[in-house]
This record gives C-alpha cells, sequence and structure tokens, in this order.
C-alpha cells in the first residue's frame, strides 16, 4: 500500500513552490520591475494562478486528501499530518464551490479595477472608478451565491481572511471597541498636546537606512535569509522561512514613517520565519489568519517600537543616525501623539480602529444592497464626520485612499483591527510569563519576546485558526479588554494624565 500522506505532501509542496513563484513575481513587480513589464506581469501571474487553481482542485488532490485522512485515523490532532488534512480539505472543499470561470473573471475585473484606481486617486476622481467597483461588488455576490452554507453574506468573505470568523462577532466587539475609542480620542484632545517637532525635519535616507538597520538587527533580521527592499505600498513577504523579503518607504521630512513601517513589516518576517522547518513546503508553513499577522506586527511597531521602554534604545541611535537630539521621553511623546486624521495607514493607535469600524460598516452595506456605489462617497464622508470630526473634501484623502476594493478584496478591512486586538491579549499574557520583557526592551534585548512569540504562536503556522490558538495561548476568545487596558495606560502616561 502506497503511503498516501508522502503522496499528498509531495502534492502539496509542488503547490507550495508554485506559489512562492507567483509570491515572487508580485515582490518582484512591487520592489524592481519597470512600469512598462505591467501588462505582461499580469499574463504572468494570471497563467501561474490558473495553474495553481486547476492542480488544487483536482479530483486527485481529493483523493490523496480521502487517503491521507483515513490513514491518520488515531493520530493526535494537533499532529502535523491530521492538521494538514484538515486546513487544506477545508480549503479544498471551499476552492471546488468556485467555478474556474467567475475565480478567473474576478482576478482580472481585480487587476482592471486596481490600474483604474491608480488613475483615479491620482486625479481625485471616484466617478471614473465607480464602474470597476461596481463590477467587482456584482462579482462578489456571485461568489457569496456559490457558498449558501454561510448565515450571512459577509461570512462567505470574512472566512477568507480570518478562517473561523463571523460577521455577528465582529459587529460585537467593533460596537465595543468604538465605544471605548471615541471617548478616549475625546478625553486626548481636550489635554495639553504633545511636542512632536523631534519627528519633523530633514532626515537624508543615508541616514533613516543606518538607523533601520540598527534596529532591525536588534529584531534578528538576518542578512543571510533577510532582505530590505524600498516599495510605493510597504509589504512583507517569505518563500519559506529561510528567505524573507521586507519592504518599506523612505520620508525625508518624517523618519518614523520608515522606521515603524520596516518594524512593522519585520513582525510579519519574524512569523514567516518562525513556523516550524516540519511544516515547511506545506501549506502550513504560511501562516494563514491575517488578524493573528497584523497582531505581531503591531506589536512590534507599536507595542515595542513605541514603548517608553524602547524610546531609551532609540534615542541614541536617532542621534547617532539622524542628529536627532532628544530625550528618550521627548521621543516616547512624539512618537505616540493622537490626532484624528484622514488617512488609516498614518492613524495613531487610538484613532485607527475608528478608520476599520468605518469601512466593516460601508463593506457590509455595499454587499447588502443597502448603499449604492454612486452613494458609497458620501456615507464615508458622513461616518468620518461621526466618529473623528473631520470634513472630507479631497477623495484621494477619504473614499479612494486604500487599494482592498480596487482589486475586489472586500471582507479583509476587519482583519487589521482584530489584529490590535490580539496583541493587546497575546502583550498582556507574555508580561504575566515574562515579567521583566519591559527592563529586557529597555536594554536592547529583544529574544526574550520573540521566542515567546516563536513558541506560543509563530511555529503552529496555519495549523489552527485565530480563535483556535487564542484559546490555547490565552485560554480565551478574542476580548476589546486587553487592547484598551494597553492604550489607557500607555496614553496616559503619554499625556500626563489619567484616561
Ligand atoms: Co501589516
Amino acid at each position: 500500500m502506497t503511503n498516501a500522506i508522502t503522496d499528498l505532501r509531495e502534492r502539496l509542496a509542488g503547490l507550495t513552490d508554485l506559489g512562492h513563484v507567483a509570491q515572487l513575481l508580485d515582490w518582484d513587480q512591487q520592489t524592481m520591475m519597470p512600469p512598462g513589464g505591467g501588462p505582461a506581469r499580469a499574463e504572468a501571474k494570471a497563467t501561474i494562478g490558473r495553474i495553481r487553481h486547476e492542480l488544487f482542485i483536482a479530483d486527485e488532490t481529493g483523493r490523496l486528501l480521502q487517503e491521507a485522512g483515513d490513514q491518520c485515523n488515531g493520530a493526535s490532532p494537533d499532529s502535523d499530518e491530521v492538521s494538514l488534512v484538515r486546513v487544506v480539505r477545508r480549503r479544498w472543499e471551499k476552492a471546488r464551490r468556485v467555478p474556474a470561470e467567475l475565480a478567473a473573471e474576478m482576478a482580472r475585473a481585480g487587476a482592471l479595477g486596481h490600474e483604474a484606481w491608480v488613475l483615479a486617486r491620482a486625479n481625485r476622481d471616484y466617478e471614473s472608478f465607480a464602474p470597476y467597483l461596481e463590477r467587482n461588488i456584482q462579482l462578489t455576490r456571485q461568489y457569496i451565491e456559490c457558498l449558501p452554507e454561510f448565515d450571512e453574506a459577509y461570512d462567505a468573505l470574512l472566512d477568507d481572511y480570518e478562517p473561523g470568523m463571523r460577521a455577528a462577532e465582529v459587529r460585537r466587539i467593533f460596537t465595543e471597541l468604538r465605544d471605548e475609542l471615541v471617548p478616549l480620542i475625546a478625553a486626548i484632545a481636550a489635554t495639553k498636546q504633545v511636542d512632536d517637532s523631534c519627528v519633523h525635519g530633514s532626515f537624508p535616507v543615508a541616514g533613516q537606512r543606518a538607523l533601520v538597520a540598527a534596529v532591525l538587527e536588534r529584531m534578528s533580521f538576518d542578512r543571510e535569509r533577510w532582505r530590505l527592499d524600498e516599495a510605493a505600498h510597504p509589504f512583507a513577504t517569505s518563500f519559506g522561512c529561510d528567505d524573507v523579503r521586507l519592504t518599506t518607504r523612505w520620508d525625508e521630512t518624517y523618519f518614523p514613517a520608515a522606521l515603524y513601517g520596516a518594524m512593522h513589516e519585520c513582525g510579519h518576517g519574524l512569523y514567516e520565519a518562525g513556523i516550524a522547518r516540519s511544516l515547511q513546503r506545506t501549506p502550513l508553513g504560511h501562516a494563514e489568519s491575517l488578524g493573528l499577522h497584523e497582531s505581531q506586527s503591531r506589536m512590534w511597531e507599536n507595542m515595542v517600537g513605541r514603548s517608553r521602554a524602547f524610546a531609551t534604545v532609540l534615542a541614541p541611535l536617532v542621534g547617532e543616525h539622524l542628529g536627532v537630539s532628544a530625550t528618550p521621553d521627548t521621543l516616547f511623546r512624539a512618537v505616540n501623539s493622537v490626532a484624528p486624521s484622514f488617512i488609516r495607514v498614518e492613524a495613531d493607535e487610538a484613532t485607527y480602529g475608528l478608520h476599520i469600524v468605518i469601512r466593516f460598516e460601508l463593506e457590509q452595506e455595499l454587499i447588502e444592497g443597502r448603499l449604492s456605489v454612486a452613494d458609497l462617497p458620501e456615507a464615508w464622508n458622513s461616518r468620518y464626520r461621526d466618529y473623528l470630526g473631520l470634513e472630507v473634501t479631497d477623495p484621494a484623502l477619504g473614499v479612494l485612499q486604500d487599494v482592498h476594493w480596487s482589486g475586489g478584496a472586500i471582507g479583509y478591512f476587519p482583519t487589521y483591527a482584530l489584529g490590535n486586538l490580539i496583541a493587546g491579549q497575546l502583550w498582556e499574557r507574555v508580561h504575566r510569563d515574562i515579567p521583566e520583557l519591559d527592563s529586557q526592551i529597555e536594554a536592547g534585548e529583544l529574544m526574550g519576546l520573540r521566542e515567546w512569540l516563536r513558541e506560543h504562536v509563530h511555529r503552529h503556522g496555519a495549523k489552527f485558526a485565530m480563535p483556535e490558538l487564542l484559546q490555547r495561548v490565552v485560554g480565551g476568545p478574542i476580548a476589546v479588554g486587553p487592547f484598551i487596558a494597553y492604550l489607557k495606560d500607555k496614553l496616559g502616561d503619554v499625556y500626563d494624565t489619567t484616561l
């Protein structure tokens, strides 16, 4: 009798390799490719995507899953083999129900929508983008119709980015989050503002590069296995645990953009680099939950990078490489100032969640047909007025700011805010396990945290869905409380007040 598990792993290894090829095409497009390469690259990506999809949904994959599942009978549910069969079968069953023509049409509409969005954003012209968004929403509704087992339409979308999570739970969590954040932001607005002049100025890229290298080195950036490049929209990707690619962007007038962008992406990279070797070249060898992924990047960026403890490490580095003379206290306050702003990716930790709540509410209304594409800008603007007190006059700073909807990625946004909440829960837990964590960070020793994260989160790869992993690590479901407690404590310190 042949070993079905070996055969399954072999088939999935080939599929994983093809996935890395697709990621490499994408990494190259965003970092190296000259602009003229776009159309040819779109064809190459479509071809690789089609081959992967066909190989994955093939009956042969199902047969191997069935036989491997039978062979696993009696093995521990946490074992690599049982987890592999469980996770891949779930993905296979979902992927099979989506007709290849629909998947192809969604990819094509997404590519066209992306091009239209780039132009529309540059021209501040929502009207030219609206038909493409309309098309993406139509196709998204068709996609949802292929998956009738979900209780509500949005669940089918959210499940692609956050398996195991449901819209009803996100609504409950976000209502609680919004009710905490709105008064917190108002209380901060009523206090004396912090002086953040030390982070604005003129900072040549060479100095910023040296600063970022010094910080990433402390986070265990390994030149034999990692790269850092420049990209317009920073991201991280990896082709297994020994080849991690980070990107950042340099702003010569505001150094936190590159520094915290790099720490953020390095947090994503550490997750991928920490996945067990036994899971490499399998679908479990990449993290799956975007909320968990974002919890890692936000933890390194904000809970470590913007902490009072780490300011002690950062202040001398900023002095050495950028010529900024700021005390750790001044720097700590400057990088944590809170103010409502138009752009999500530049938002501070307190207002960030409201940007996400707004998008989540609008997405549900669009999908359910309660809001038309034509009325979207006004709905967007009125929510920014209500939640953040801002008057949006430029669509590039409003409804056109994010890339996601242009490519058809609807249901993705909630994972960003869930990531912050998960980070809050893990942060509370790791402080119980390592009471001296803050003094370690103050001394520039970050490996205690990295090892804890590797042990409790990273090494499992995609074995466990987010709710299951949280249950194991913090002993309960996703919750708002720890993140809010962290925020009140830190921002109270920043603003010399009790929140
Ligand atoms: Co991220």
